[in-house]
């Protein structure tokens, strides 16, 4: 029996958290025996959407395939790039957006070892810009696949807790995990459901923790007392990475464990 082990990180946000993703990556891939790593990078450009020059840099450090959300679209140097006609696209956005918005929401690569897996991105509706029906989008998605491709991860960004449980529920024993993203903040309820999917609520930020979910406390403050719109900056202090690690039978495609995964910069010690 083969396993996959794959790494999904949360929101990575902004410069402090590429340049620990990027000095850690090379460790992480070794340490763990990682098969695949994915981000979400909606916001990786200064905390609000992603450019080229970004993804590439991901791409380099060794992060396989970069989800998306809410922020996927605000940068429009990015849309040549989601809309790239290569087989292997190695970025997507949520699936249910309209049908019109540039990229697509899902994407089959290969690993070194040969195992082909599949990355899905979904958007939830609550509390959230208005998108088409998350479920029946995934309904879509995997009817497309081949159903050879058996190790499935989906990212799902949402903000209600029952969003994703419902997703998760639903997806049960047709994907091989459903990790939450959006809310920058890890919960603590990594489980396999029944069928064999693993599942997380939210898998946590990648970034600054001396902050408001990534900017800067003393510039939301002021935005929630006096209702003015400020332009946000990002955060610096207290870097940490966030995610989780899903080990996956490759030739079910079921989960084997989930742990969550969450390193603190202040707690390596120099080398
Ligand atoms: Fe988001
Ligand atoms: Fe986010």
């Amino acid at each position: 029996m083969s396993t996959v082990r794959l790494l999904f990180l949360g929101d990575l946000f902004g410069q402090p958290g590429r340049d620990f993703l990027a000095q850690q990556m090379p460790r992480l891939r070794q340490e763990y025996g990682l098969d695949l790593v994915v981000v979400n990078g909606e916001n990786s450009a200064s905390g609000s959407g992603i450019s080229p020059k970004i993804f590439e840099s991901l791409l380099r450090a060794g992060v396989d395939v970069v989800t998306l959300g809410d922020h996927a679209l605000r940068r429009s140097e990015i849309f040549p790039t989601l809309e790239l006609a290569t087989e292997e696209i190695r970025i997507i956005r949520p699936a249910n957006f309209p049908p019109e918005a540039p990229g697509r929401g899902m994407t089959v690569v290969r690993t070194a070892s040969g195992v082909r897996i599949a990355v899905l991105n979904l958007q939830g509706r609550t509390f959230m810009n208005p998108v088409d029906c998350p479920l029946a989008a995934a309904d879509r998605l995997l009817a497309t696949l081949p159903s050879d491709v058996v190790v499935r991860l989906v990212d799902y960004h949402a903000e209600a807790t029952s969003d994703k449980q419902v997703m998760g529920r639903y997806l049960d024993g047709r994907v091989s995990a459903v990790i939450g993203t959006h809310t920058h903040v890890q919960t603590a309820d990594e489980r396999i459901f029944p069928n064999g999917t693993a599942f997380l609520t939210d898998a946590g930020m990648c970034g600054p923790y001396e902050s408001i979910i990534g900017s800067q406390i003393k510039q939301v403050i002021p935005v929630m007392r006096t209702g003015c719109p400020m332009r946000f900056e990002v955060a610096k202090q207290d870097v940490r990475l966030s995610g989780a690690i899903i080990e996956v039978d490759a030739e079910t495609g079921h989960a084997q464990h989930i742990e969550r995964f969450h390193l603190r910069q202040d707690t390596l010690v120099a080398k």
